[in-house]
């Protein structure tokens, strides 16, 4: 069975999908792994740690996806800086991160070619998938990555100092969303000395949040869990957004960073912070928006923009897993072989386990006819 790990092509993306760690689990699986020259280089692995491993490189691209019977990859793929990745994906099982409602032109494309295609973030909330979970892996390095970015931002420092010129007191910081990133960007900004306190409508987050040593802002709100069977957040009533945004109107005066994350799946993101409460911040605040893919939770928000509304920076990344790379891509490629392993009964890879809930969710694309 022939792998492969081809080269990403978007801009700001630095991860690979597989690398040199997991290759001999791959090959033990029965996998001969090819590898695209450089592929790994954004996120610090060479291609002598690839062949040490035991993969093959190759830099020509007709050569890398003849025969290939798996691809593996970040992101969806494009036609790209002369490159169209749709033109060698023939008779193979593509797995990638996809968006097909967000991507639809990428989508149609793929569902004409002769393939099926695992869409990683349809990945299933149970347990056991938790090991194969790619958008808990990268949200994590997000969240992290978040507030590393708001404290060199911030023209302030983190701890509380007693110095004897003086004390220094710590910054205060507020975590919107305590899911995935949300929690690590707790942790991350507690460890950095902030005062920390969050919100989340799910109100099972808030034993999760003080265990980090926060305090968790809560909306009274009588016999509404704010989850869905799912785990996830779900839309609130008009009452209860009413409540929250005057709530957040008085915290968010008194904070000098925030870090917002908040998102219902297949729903814009909610707007949660508004142009006025942006005005009440103190002058050189900074916030964070890790929900400006989808819409934002700030109103002011640009995705891939830094907007300076009134001394007040309000930031909108694009790809932040992509700056922490050579973790994000550790992570990635231990979930994907986590993946793969689901499907391996007896420790060697032959086909995708189709009766597994794990295979049937992630498949979006099964055309795939030897
Ligand atoms: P997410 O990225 O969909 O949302 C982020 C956070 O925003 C969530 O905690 C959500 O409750 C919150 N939120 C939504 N609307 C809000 C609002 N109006 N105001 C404030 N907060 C709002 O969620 P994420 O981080 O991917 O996962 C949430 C939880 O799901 C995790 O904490 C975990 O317990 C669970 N999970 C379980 C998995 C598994 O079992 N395989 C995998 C991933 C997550």
């Amino acid at each position: 069975m022939k792998l492969v790990v081809p080269r990403e092509l978007y801009e700001n993306e630095s991860r690979v999908s597989i690398t040199p760690d997991i290759v001999p689990s791959l090959i033990k699986m029965g996998f001969k792994v090819f590898v695209q020259s450089n592929a790994g280089l954004g996120s610090s692995y060479t291609d002598e740690d690839y062949k040490k491993s035991g993969a093959a490189i190759s830099s020509k691209l007709n050569e890398l996806y003849s025969k290939a019977d798996l691809v593996i990859k970040v992101q969806r793929p494009s036609k790209h800086k002369q490159t169209d990745e749709f033109k060698f994906l023939k008779n193979c099982n593509l797995i990638t991160l996809l968006y097909e409602q967000k991507f639809k032109t990428e989508f149609s494309s793929l569902k004409k070619l002769n393939i099926n295609v695992f869409a990683l973030e349809k990945m299933p909330r149970i347990s056991r998938a938790q090991s194969m979970d790619v958008l808990s892996s990268q949200s994590n390095l997000s969240g992290y990555k978040a507030v590393i970015d708001a404290a060199s931002l911030f023209n302030k420092a983190f701890p509380l100092m007693m110095t004897s010129a003086g004390t220094v007191a710590p910054a205060k910081v507020l975590v919107i969303g305590a899911g995935v990133a949300g929690l690590q960007a707790i942790a991350t900004a507690k460890r950095l000395g902030a005062v920390v306190s969050s919100f989340d409508v799910r109100a099972s987050t808030k034993e999760q949040v003080e265990s980090l040593g926060a305090k968790f802002i809560q909306v009274q709100e009588k016999g509404d869990s704010g989850e869905t069977a799912a785990g996830y957040a779900k839309e609130m009533s008009a009452n209860y957004k009413k409540k929250q945004a005057k709530l957040l109107e008085d915290s968010i005066t008194k904070t000098d960073i925030v870090v917002t994350t908040a998102l219902i799946p297949g729903k814009p993101a909610p707007k949660l912070i508004t142009k006025k409460m942006v005005e009440s911040m103190k002058v050189g605040s900074v916030i964070i928006d890790l929900a400006s893919e989808f819409g934002g939770n700030c109103e002011l928000t640009k995705h891939g923009e830094v907007v300076d509304h009134k001394s007040k920076k309000i930031v909108g990344p694009t790809n932040l897993p992509s700056t922490v790379s050579q973790d994000s891509s550790r992570l990635f490629a231990k979930n994907v072989i986590n993946f793969l392993m689901n499907s391996c009964e007896s420790g060697k890879f032959s086909d995708f386990n189709w009766a597994d809930e794990v295979v049937k969710e992630t498949c979006v694309v099964q055309n795939l006819k030897k």
